[in-house]
């Protein structure tokens, strides 16, 4: 039993053979060079391992939309064409308008072609399928002098949305203010996309631009579509959704100057662009009215828009010391990896590789280790010391803990 506590108390360290060979050590020490490269230049100084992170930045956005367009002879202000009218991160602007105006609950016959009937029977076929303008009646009816379609009950006239109309080509100049304030509650910091240089001269005259002003918070439309590789015609036609995103990189550890915002755009719907099934988007709403006598009627708008996502994403680094000292463990253990390189070249394909095998890994027999056991010990020690003898040979043939001339 005493035996086997002495043990415990016992402090094991790897013998190391020294090899004097310029090859192997030219070759150990360019690896432990490129090592050390690696981790002061990629992990240290540009990955910035010394740093914690955070990534859950906190962002409100303010929108405002400037601009006047002429639709369907009538001047067009903010509150005609914004969907919906808070100003948050994701609004329409509107660019095309069918109205339906003056539906009143009735009955009347359905508009499209594809509800063409000639008698009730093909009308019976068509109740409870949804699509439409409303609710079938099952009775064939007269829509115009040439052609019968299907009656339905609903809001009536039905909506004839086939028209070819014109959108509202104004919108192109349009102009889109952004106010974003964000925040790493990590390290209690707030920022805006309002510069300190920013001044109220400026802002009423600029224009955002990649490359002359980058910090304007104000964006035209047309060169927010340009900026997302679309055409503003098709897209004015069609409808879509574009993303307007802002990304804060932010090294806390220098100068606040430096943490700025960067401006990008995209098609986030990038499905309705490839597809001809449901191209675009488009949704529609009313406006409801009461006459005289009580009864509601209500104008229908169908509405083609452009939709903006303000999309904010960021993160920002500090010096900790945690993430410096674990990395820099991560970077001293790694240098011992060029260990194991230099040991499959010097046991295997250097000169004279038999010879360093052997100095290397010293054979021990069963029979040596006993004659050796009785030799100093006598016989009275207990079994529990040959057994630990047994593994301690067994862990220093499996392992790779030499050094060389370290
Ligand atoms: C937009 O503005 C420019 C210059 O201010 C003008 O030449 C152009 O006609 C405008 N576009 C539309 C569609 O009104």
């Amino acid at each position: 039993m005493m035996g086997c506590i002495t043990d415990f108390f016992t402090y094991e360290t790897t013998k190391s053979v020294v090899v004097k060979s310029w090859t192997i050590g030219i070759i150990n020490r360019v690896v432990q060079l490129l090592i050390i490269t690696y981790f002061i230049g990629w992990v240290f100084l540009h990955e910035k391992a010394y740093q914690v992170w955070d990534s859950a930045i906190e962002s409100s956005v303010m929108t405002k939309v400037k601009g006047f367009g002429v639709y369907n002879n009538r001047v067009m202000d903010v509150a005609d064409y914004v969907i919906p009218t808070q100003g948050a991160s994701v609004f329409c602007i509107i660019t095309k308008l069918i109205t339906t105006e003056n539906q009143v609950q009735g009955f009347c016959p359905e508009s499209e072609i594809k509800y063409a009937c000639g008698n009730d029977s093909d009308c019976k076929a068509l109740t409870n399928k949804p699509g439409g303008n409303g609710v079938m009646t099952g009775r064939c009816v007269s829509f115009n002098s040439s052609l019968n379609t299907c009656e339905i009950t609903g809001w009536c006239p039905a909506e004839i949305d086939y028209v070819k109309i014109q959108p509202m080509m104004e919108v192109e100049n349009f102009t889109i203010f952004i106010k974003n304030s964000i925040r790493f509650p990590l390290f209690n910091f707030t920022k805006g996309n309002f510069l300190p240089t920013i001044t109220s001269d400026y802002i009423k005259k600029c224009n955002f631009h990649p490359v002359n002003d980058t910090y304007c918070p104000i964006f035209r439309v047309g060169d927010v579509i340009r900026f997302a590789h679309q055409n503003f015609t098709t897209l004015a036609h069609k409808g879509g959704v574009i993303g307007i995103k802002i990304g804060w990189q932010c090294d806390l550890d220098k100068s606040e100057d430096n943490c700025n915002p960067s401006y990008s755009f995209t098609r986030l719907d990038a499905v309705s662009e490839k597809t001809s099934v449901s191209p675009g988007y488009n949704f529609r709403y009313a406006k409801y009215y009461k006459m005289d006598n009580g009864t509601e009627y209500r104008t229908l708008l169908k509405a083609y828009a452009i939709r903006f996502d303000v999309l904010v994403n960021g993160n920002a680094g500090k010096f900790n010391m945690i993430p410096t000292i674990i990395n820099m463990v991560a970077a001293f253990t790694s240098v011992g990896v060029g260990t194991v390189l230099c040991d499959i070249i010097l046991l295997n394909f250097l000169k004279g590789a038999e010879q360093y095998k052997a100095k290397k890994f010293e054979e021990v027999s069963d029979t040596q280790i006993m004659s050796s056991i009785s030799q100093s010990n006598g016989l009275h020690r207990s079994s529990c010391d040959q057994l630990s003898v047994k593994q301690d040979e067994k862990w220093s043939n499996e392992s790779w803990g030499f050094s060389y001339g370290q």
